[in-house]
């Protein structure tokens, strides 16, 4: 079997960049390309870091500019969870040589599911602005794209409000539209990645491995350890665990759910209803990560890493 077909669509941030570079080193998957949104930072800033870190690691990968704003309203600033430029304290060259695609992230959506006739596979981990729009300008997507990935909502609890995982929180009308869709997929969100941490041990074993691609997730690493010592988030591999979910199921256990995103409300926005009783009767469209075996995690993720196809 030929390796499956897939694009990232992300808002890179520290942990969707260790996500891409892990990526790369997975023989499963091949990344037909990378499309970027806003989200942790505006979208000038996670295009260029797709941008400088595909350069980085010395690929040759398709990367397209995306959304720069909610398709609802826009209610949040941006936060400083990632930095001022979304790779912390990393600052990569600025690769102006490397071309960006001609095409917008739907139209490379439309695309390459075209090509790939029913086998594309997409992982999701920002806000799904970029795939709402695609799934509007081209209805047929819902035919042709076989399983979407992806990081955010939560069973209980949130991390940008009290209800709301910030991925859904920043586009709610975007994820209700993806997730009512009816295109297979699969929900990672915090209920499981509040639990994929790494500490500094993993950070100095990835170290070693030393290529291009290692020494970057490590020093992104190392921003994270010194953001959690400052009181902010921990070294948490949110997206990361979504590519998990695709290529080393194992990492976790699943149930399926119906799942609706609530878009309309002061205070609960982007709250992801996960109905694990069955109280609305409706035909569950998510298959749900309920629970996470994190060496299992740990262990795929630093292979994954090591096995990166970086410079
Ligand atoms: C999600 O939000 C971002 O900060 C992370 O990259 C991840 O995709 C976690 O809530
Ligand atoms: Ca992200």
């Amino acid at each position: 079997m030929g390796r499956r077909p897939f694009i990232i669509d992300c808002d890179t941030g520290t942990d969707d960049a260790i996500a891409l570079v892990a990526a790369f080193g997975c023989e499963e998957i091949e990344v037909r390309a990378i499309t970027s949104v806003n989200g942790n930072v505006s979208e000038p800033y996670t295009s260029r870091n797709n941008r400088n870190l595909a350069a980085h690691l010395g690929l040759n990968v398709e990367v397209a500019h995306g959304a720069r704003h909610p398709i609802g309203p826009k209610r949040y600033d941006y936060s400083l969870t990632h930095g001022q430029t979304g790779l912390g304290d990393v600052i990569l060259r600025d690769a102006e040589e490397y071309a960006y695609s001609k095409d917008m992230a739907p139209e490379v959506i439309r695309r390459i599911a075209a090509e790939e006739n029913g086998n594309l596979e997409l992982l999701v981990v920002g806000p799904m602005t970029n795939i709402a729009i695609a799934l509007c300008l081209y209805p047929e997507l819902k035919e042709q794209i076989r399983h979407i990935w992806f990081m955010g909502g939560a069973i209980r609890g949130g991390n940008s409000s009290t209800s709301a995982e910030f991925n859904i929180w920043v586009d709610p009308n975007a994820a209700q539209l993806v997730i009512s869709s009816g295109i297979p997929m699969t929900m990672v969100g915090l209920d499981v990645t509040e639990k994929a941490v790494l500490n500094r041990e993993d950070e100095q074993e990835i170290r070693s491995y030393g290529h291009n691609g290692a020494l970057l997730s490590a020093d992104l690493l190392n921003y994270m350890f010194v953001r959690h010592g400052g009181g902010g988030e921990d070294a948490l591999m949110h997206d990361a665990l979504a590519l998990a979910a695709a290529v080393c199921p194992e990492c976790m256990e699943y149930h399926d759910y119906f799942v609706d995103v609530v878009c309309d409300s002061i205070y609960t926005a982007g709250h992801t209803v996960v109905d694990v009783r069955n109280r609305f009767g409706k035909e569950p469209n998510v298959q749900v990560a309920v629970e996470l075996k994190p060496e299992v995690f740990k262990t795929w993720l630093k292979s994954s890493i090591k096995n990166c196809k970086s410079i």
